[in-house]
């Protein structure tokens, strides 16, 4: 249900007590995506579209594309602050927030806050975004670029404010709440903390997205520059096959290599 209000906390003694609140499942989600993200980035910008190394910008993309399939099931099934039920503002909630904060009369929120959960849904659609506008590149489609390169710079754009407003606040209410990723705690009531930390679940998570990662390497073939999807007969294009040609469409079979290519 849409949420029209941040839940506050209760006023007295609780503020200042971090509790269990984000589980292992969404923790190693939110560095998965940390990494991921920006090694895709930095390999992106310090590597030509035409090296071989350039192919690494790509697998690290179908290995977030699919971690983000993961994030998505736990935002249906997982503990009660990870759902995304848990935290759908409407935005009307979002501008009543952002008014709160101008005026000083911002309450801390037990889960996400309004302006942090549009940033957070925009962290999950944005790499998705670039997964599918980078395929059709890839693919030839000339029109995907400028697009693609938006998207980067704006997922750039978006993790800049999730950090200022990290900051804002830590100054604002000094309570730790950088570190709720890493140890999982931040201020909240005894009723919103999780009693398990899912760790079995978070194993898992690692265990398939490790798993989905060396078999997409395994199903590489630089040569035709194509990858195999695992779990699936389908074949991804990553750009243009070493003798020249941009052999396929993207998602196509294997295109069988002739002595007169
Ligand atoms: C590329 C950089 C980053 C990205 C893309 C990113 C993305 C995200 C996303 C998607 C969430 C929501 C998690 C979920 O519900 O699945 C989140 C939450 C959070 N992130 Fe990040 N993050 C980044 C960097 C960082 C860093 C460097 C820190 C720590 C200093 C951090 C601390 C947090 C915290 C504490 C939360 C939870 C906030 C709360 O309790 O409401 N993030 N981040
Ligand atoms: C399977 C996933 C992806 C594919 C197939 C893909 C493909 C491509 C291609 C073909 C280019 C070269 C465009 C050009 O300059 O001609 C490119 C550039 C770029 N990609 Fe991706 N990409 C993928 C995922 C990502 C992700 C996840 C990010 C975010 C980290 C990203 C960020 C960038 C950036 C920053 C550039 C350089 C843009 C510029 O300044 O021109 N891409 N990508």
């Amino acid at each position: 249900m849409l949420e029209t209000t941040a839940t506050p906390l209760a006023p007295t003694g609780d503020l200042q007590a971090r509790r269990m609140v984000w589980d292992l499942p969404t923790r190693f989600f939110h560095w998965t995506l940390v990494v991921l993200f920006s090694g895709s980035f930095v390999v992106a910008l310090s590597t030509s579209e035409h090296s071989p190394a350039f192919m690494i910008h790509m697998l690290i993309g179908l290995v977030l594309a699919f971690a983000i399939g993961l994030r998505v099931i736990w935002g249906l099934v997982g503990s009660r602050p990870s759902r995304f039920g848990s935290f759908l503002y409407s935005p009307g909630a979002l501008i009543r927030y952002v008014k709160e904060v101008r005026s000083g009369r911002d309450q801390p929120s037990a889960g996400h806050n309004p302006g942090s959960s549009y940033a957070i849904y925009a962290m999950l659609l944005l790499p998705l975004g670039l997964v599918a506008t980078g395929l059709l590149k890839a693919a030839g489609q000339e029109w995907a670029e400028e697009l693609h390169a938006v998207l980067a710079y704006g997922m750039v754009g978006v993790v800049g404010l999730h950090l200022l407003g990290l900051m804002w606040h830590t100054r604002r209410h000094g309570d730790g709440i950088a570190l709720a990723m890493v140890d999982g705690r931040r201020p909240a009531p005894e009723t919103e903390s999780i009693p398990s930390q899912r760790t079995w679940v978070g194993a898992l998570f690692v265990l398939l997205v490790g798993g989905w990662g060396l078999a997409l390497a395994g199903g590489f073939d630089a040569a035709t520059r194509q990858v195999k999807l695992p779990l699936t007969a389908s074949t991804v294009q990553l750009g243009e096959a070493k003798d020249g040609k941009n052999a396929t469409e993207h998602a196509q079979p294997r295109r069988e290599k002739h002595d007169d290519d």
